[in-house]
């Protein structure tokens, strides 16, 4: 339903320009890797460069990033690290999807079948609503002592989310959606997210259609999870379960993560963290900013550079088994873009 809108028109010579913002922690040396590979496989992209300082509260940088975003029409994104003990900086990835409305995050997750992890044959798409719910960030103390938090559920928002979700699994040939929430506490925010989405669902008979509670969720996602097809879930237990089934399929290294409003769209990794203990160590996994790039280029619709670069990824894990140390192997980051290189090479 966005798609045609939210594609930038083809620059000079055929070539996207795309925002990089490679954030703090890994981000550098992860948007470096992907330069590289782009260079090799010939991806008609030229990145416009968007630094975010966390150390910088002027905000004049957030606003040249998003106002990149807005005139290429899509970027990439590491993460930014928030501080904790300063209430008055708000989460700028935050902000940054509030400003473009980048109302849906979508994080594909399925098994790589040379990765050993405690479940096989996963394979599930987490929709989370990614702008309003726990994240509006309207916290204020009423009286000393006392904090009080507001968890914002619009009925208008929450149904294109979940028009998004069905569509997605119409398109995809998905046959189950489940929506997560906690109505039986939250009566009237996820009340309204679950009765949104028992309206919605009427216009998909096609689908089947289920909900749960999210205490229960995280324990069947551990117990049963291939019990998951599609799931629809609020900005914090988005997050929360996005980081479950991250872990249950190998870690935050893989997966990559896409948002999308109804004009611009962000990719970066799925879990979202800076992994800055591991910054200049050479030993981060390259691949879930990888696949996020892939995921780029299959928005512009840059198909066989996102299928070279994907066999690429994929071989190079679970063929030839070149993985870090999160997967139990011993290669250092740049031995995994060589491999994913030398594999471009050779498909051209
Ligand atoms: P973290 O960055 O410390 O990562 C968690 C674990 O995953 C660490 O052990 C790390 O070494 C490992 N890891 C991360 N990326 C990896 C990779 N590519 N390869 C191998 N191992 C990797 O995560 P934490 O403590 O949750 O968050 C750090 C910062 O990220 C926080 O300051 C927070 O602000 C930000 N953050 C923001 C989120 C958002 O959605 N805006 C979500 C999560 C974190």
């Amino acid at each position: 339903y966005m798609q045609d809108t939210s594609i930038p028109l083809a620059k000079y010579g055929g070539r996207h320009t795309v925002t990089m913002m490679p954030g703090d922690g890994i981000g550098p040396e992860m948007m470096g890797y992907v330069k590289d590979v782009f260079r090799v496989a010939g991806a008609p992209i030229d990145f416009e460069m968007a630094a975010l300082n966390p150390a910088n509260d002027s905000y004049e940088d957030l606003v040249n990033a998003i106002s990149s975003v807005k005139r290429n029409g899509c970027g990439m994104k590491g993460n930014i690290e928030t501080k904790m003990n300063r209430p008055d900086i708000k989460s700028r990835n935050v902000e940054m999807r509030n400003e473009l409305d980048l109302f849906v995050n979508v994080l594909k997750c399925k098994s790589q079948a040379g990765i050993k992890t405690r479940h096989d044959n996963l394979d599930v798409v987490l929709i989370r609503q990614n702008t309003e719910g726990e994240y509006a960030m309207l916290e204020h103390e009423s009286v000393p002592g006392v904090i009080e938090s507001l968890k914002i559920i619009t009925e208008e928002s929450t149904e294109r989310l979940c028009r998004f979700a069905f569509d997605y699994a119409k398109a995809n040939g998905r046959k189950k959606v489940t929506l997560i929430h906690k109505a039986n506490i939250m009566k009237l925010t996820d009340g309204l997210f679950l009765e949104v989405c028992n309206r919605v669902a009427q216009d998909y008979p096609e689908i089947e259609h289920n909900d749960m509670i999210i205490d229960n969720t995280c324990m069947q996602l551990v117990s049963n999870p291939w019990q998951f097809d599609v799931m629809i879930l609020t900005n914090l237990y988005g997050t929360i379960v996005s980081n479950l089934i991250c872990g249950l399929i190998g870690g935050p290294g893989i997966l990559s993560g896409s948002n999308y409003g109804p004009r611009y769209a962000v990719f970066e990794p799925g879990t979202r963290n800076t992994g800055t203990k591991l910054a200049g160590t050479n030993t981060a996994n390259p691949c879930a900013m990888l696949n996020a790039s892939v995921d780029l280029l299959e928005h512009l619709h840059l198909d066989e550079h996102a299928q070279l670069i994907r066999s690429a990824i994929n071989k190079t894990i679970n063929e030839d088994k070149v993985q870090t140390v999160d997967l139990g192997g011993q290669a250092t980051s740049m031995d995994v873009v060589q491999n994913i290189i030398a594999h471009i090479k050779k498909g051209l």
